[in-house]
């Protein structure tokens, strides 16, 4: 497949994907796992997912997966779904390929991104994130925390706030798009380096001014990649999408 080309800033141009955002299930949590150990030099214990998923009252945890691309237990398999469908052995291949349900024997599709927060009455606490590495730069893990901030509404909360390293200059630019500002420092919060966490907060999600800018956010995302949503609990903003 042609590689991606780079822009300016090093990132590559986004490849439009086919998404879906969905709860997590327990049986998600391996793939959460290598992302998150991944991305994190603190991962969560080996447990916490499923404490969270199982246990957790006022925690909701959701994850997104490429639809043209799949993971199974042995590998993992980028390309788009109508490619490997064309694969299929005779006689199946004679068959029109539409009308055809993805046939998920093969692998699941693929697990890009998982995010998750905590309500705690009127304020949902981000309690993590993290995109694929090889899928970052392309708005994934930007279209997760507009998940988030969407069940956030849905759930009646009118702030979202979140840690995030002093040094993740990444994720600062990425919240700050989406309003926060840090109010304050948790000194030494990080026990691996000793690190400072910044806390951000949200303006209030309720404002017009908020809600603009979120819909004005999300109708670019749109431009960029189409999805689906099965979570109950939505704010009515990020919906399902269409690419024209
Ligand atoms: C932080 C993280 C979730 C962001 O997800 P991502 O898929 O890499 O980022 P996205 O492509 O969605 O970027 C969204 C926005 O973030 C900022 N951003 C992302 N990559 C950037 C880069 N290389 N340079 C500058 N800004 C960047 C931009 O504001 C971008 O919006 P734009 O495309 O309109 O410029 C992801 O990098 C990650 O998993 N990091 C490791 C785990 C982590 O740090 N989690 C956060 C803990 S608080």
């Amino acid at each position: 497949m042609e590689q991606p080309k780079a822009i300016s800033d090093g990132r590559p141009e986004p490849q439009p994907m086919n998404l879906r955002i969905e709860p997590m299930q327990l049986e998600d949590v391996a793939e959460v796992r290598s992302i998150e150990e991944a991305s994190f030099s603190l991962p969560w214990p080996r447990n916490a997912y499923r404490r969270e998923i199982v246990e957790n009252r006022l925690a909701r945890y959701f994850v997104i997966r490429d639809l043209d691309a799949t993971t199974d237990s042995e590998e993992s398999t980028h390309g788009p779904l109508s490619e490997r469908m064309r694969t299929r052995r005779f006689p199946f291949s004679l068959l029109p390929s539409v009308d055809i349900e993805p046939d998920w024997r093969y692998g699941r599709p693929t697990l890009v991104a998982y995010g998750g927060l905590w309500l705690m009455v009127d304020e949902a606490h981000i309690t993590t994130i993290a995109s694929r590495p090889d899928v970052r730069g392309q708005n994934i893990g930007e279209l997760m925390l507009t998940a988030l901030i969407d069940v956030a509404i849905g759930l009646a909360a009118r702030w979202v706030t979140l840690e995030v390293r002093v040094s993740n200059s990444l994720a600062r630019t990425l919240y700050k798009k989406y309003s926060f500002r840090s109010t304050g420092i948790r000194p030494r919060y990080y026990s691996d380096n000793q690190e400072d966490a910044l806390v951000m907060w949200s303006e209030d999600v309720n404002l017009e001014s908020f809600q603009c800018l979120f819909q004005e956010r999300i109708a670019a995302l749109r431009q960029k990649h189409t999805w689906t949503t099965t979570y109950p609990e939505t704010g009515g903003f990020l919906g399902d999408s269409a690419r024209d």
